[in-house]
């Protein structure tokens, strides 16, 4: 299986052993071949907010040279990992925030890949508050229309994981762990329902707001997503 990680910080700290520990028992499971991110490190300029991949011109993106490879190593993941602390204001690091800001064009109303619409995602965040950090990293996720995305966030309230009580310890792990197994496990499923929903609003804006001739409209008759639900 091949799995895409993106890490959000540069700090090896909580999150990357919490990361560590779920691609561990991910191994054991399988044969795994795992691609892995440093954000910033490899992807380290802001989007600049040109919108020329939302125009369908990727290639003229001014990070093209970083956002290429990480767009075909998605793509050809059978799996993708994210992993981020939680930061302050109720969301992930700016790092992991400027990725999915390059990866916009990837959401439904825009140019959705097939290739997504097969896959699984698992989000790891550390910090008390991960359950902020989760939800708009997952609710990117699935508007770029992910199969499944499944999540864990680690609510610990040290920034160094050997702080921890041992019993805690081993608490995270073990359920890092079984997170791992289930993962390993998940098949694809039907769509989510709030998929389906988004798929059918965003064909509505593309064929009457965008119209033909324009980007994305080409695009998606090109990829036959107007004539029947892609996934
Ligand atoms: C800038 C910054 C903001 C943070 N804000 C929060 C926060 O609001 N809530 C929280 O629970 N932890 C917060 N933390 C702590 C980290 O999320 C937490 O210690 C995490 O486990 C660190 O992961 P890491 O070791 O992978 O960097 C913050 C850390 C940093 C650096």
């Amino acid at each position: 299986m091949k799995v895409a990680v993106f890490h959000g910080s540069p700090r090896k700290g909580n999150t990357y052993r919490a990361t560590n520990i779920f691609m561990d028992e991910l191994s054991k499971c399988g044969e795994f071949c795992f691609t892995e991110f440093f954000m910033p490190k490899d992807l380290p300029d802001f989007c600049t907010g040109c919108t020329l991949c939302l125009g369908g011109q990727l290639e003229k993106c001014p990070n093209a040279q970083y956002v290429t490879p990480i767009l075909e190593a998605i793509l050809r993941a059978d799996a993708l990992i994210f992993a981020m602390p939680h930061y302050g204001a109720c969301s992930m690091p700016g790092a992991m925030k400027n990725l999915f800001d390059h990866l916009d064009f990837l959401v439904l109303p825009v140019s959705p890949r097939a290739e997504i619409f097969e896959k699984k995602a698992f989000i790891i965040t550390t910090g008390s508050g991960s359950a902020a950090a989760i939800k708009p990293a997952k609710k990117t996720l699935k508007h770029w229309g992910m199969n499944r995305v499944y999540a864990l966030g680690i609510r610990m309230h040290t920034n160094l994981w050997n702080k921890m009580p041992k019993r805690k310890q081993e608490k995270y792990e073990k359920a890092l762990r079984r997170s791992a197994q289930r993962f390993f496990k998940a098949q694809k499923g039907s769509p989510y329902l709030s998929t389906i929903f988004f798929y059918h609003i965003s064909k509505f804006i593309v064929r009457k707001y965008v119209g033909a001739g324009n980007y994305p409209y080409e695009y998606w008759e090109e990829k036959g997503y107007f004539n029947k639900r892609p996934f």
